[in-house]
């Protein structure tokens, strides 16, 4: 099968030197992509900017930055992808205007910075998607798990939505390990306890691709 996978955070310019991100270490996204690998599928890394290197095998590794970025990489390559899984911490609001030279710090005590919304880029996917193609997110929550993750794998078409716990510090953003739950479309629902990135990536890739 040909994986499309995403991984990392965005960066969201507010001037030449400074953005929004997130704490997003890429750690989830790259085990899955080499768990999908060792399971014999093609597979394409599309990473945000992260200090880990990147999986052995990979058909291709595309480095992006903003969710611009990675929205117009990803809606290109899913075209031709059997399984999208995003798992990448995309921004969900950017600056509306990128300052050209650094801003200078003024007199006043409060700044105020205008962001407006950014692609939403797997709700874009789920629009656009045909019924051989198997579309999995993540949902990041700090509360109500369940309930926000079920909202997401509905208003956004998907096969699976992945909600994971990121309001503890042992799983979720920039941690080696994590506990998911996995929702399906059908109604199937998978708990998968807390464990290594990479054990728990083999085990997702194997349900995702299952089909
Ligand atoms: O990278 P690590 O340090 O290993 O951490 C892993 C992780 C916590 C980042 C990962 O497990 C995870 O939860 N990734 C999704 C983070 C996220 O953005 O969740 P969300 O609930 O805000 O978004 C829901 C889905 O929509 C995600 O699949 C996301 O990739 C996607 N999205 C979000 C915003 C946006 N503008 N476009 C999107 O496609």
């Amino acid at each position: 099968m040909k994986i499309l996978i995403t991984a990392g955070p965005t960066r969201e310019k507010i001037d030449p030197v400074r953005f929004i991100t997130n704490f997003s270490s890429g750690k989830m996204g790259y085990s899955l992509a080499a768990a999908a690998v060792k399971a014999g599928h093609k597979v394409t890394l599309v990473s945000g900017p992260v200090s880990i290197v990147e999986p052995a095998g990979l058909s291709a590794f595309i480095s992006v930055e903003s969710a611009a970025e990675m929205a117009d990489t990803v809606k290109r390559l899913s075209l031709e992808s059997d399984v999208v899984i995003m798992a990448a911490a995309v921004a969900d609001y950017r600056p509306v205007k990128m300052e050209l030279q650094k801003i200078k710090k003024h007199n006043d005590d409060n700044m105020h910075l205008e962001l407006e919304k950014t692609e939403d880029i797997i709700a874009s996917l789920g629009k656009i998607k045909n019924d051989n193609q198997v579309l999995a997110g993540f949902a990041a929550e700090t509360q109500n798990l369940k309930e926000n993750a079920l909202k997401k794998l509905k208003a956004k078409n998907l096969d699976w939505i992945i909600a994971n716990d990121v309001s503890k510090k042992d799983r979720g953003f920039d941690s080696d390990k994590n506990a998911v739950t996995m929702y399906s479309r059908n109604g199937t629902v998978i708990d998968m306890p807390l464990e290594d990135k990479k054990e728990l990536a083999e085990k997702i890739i194997s349900i995702i691709s299952s089909k």
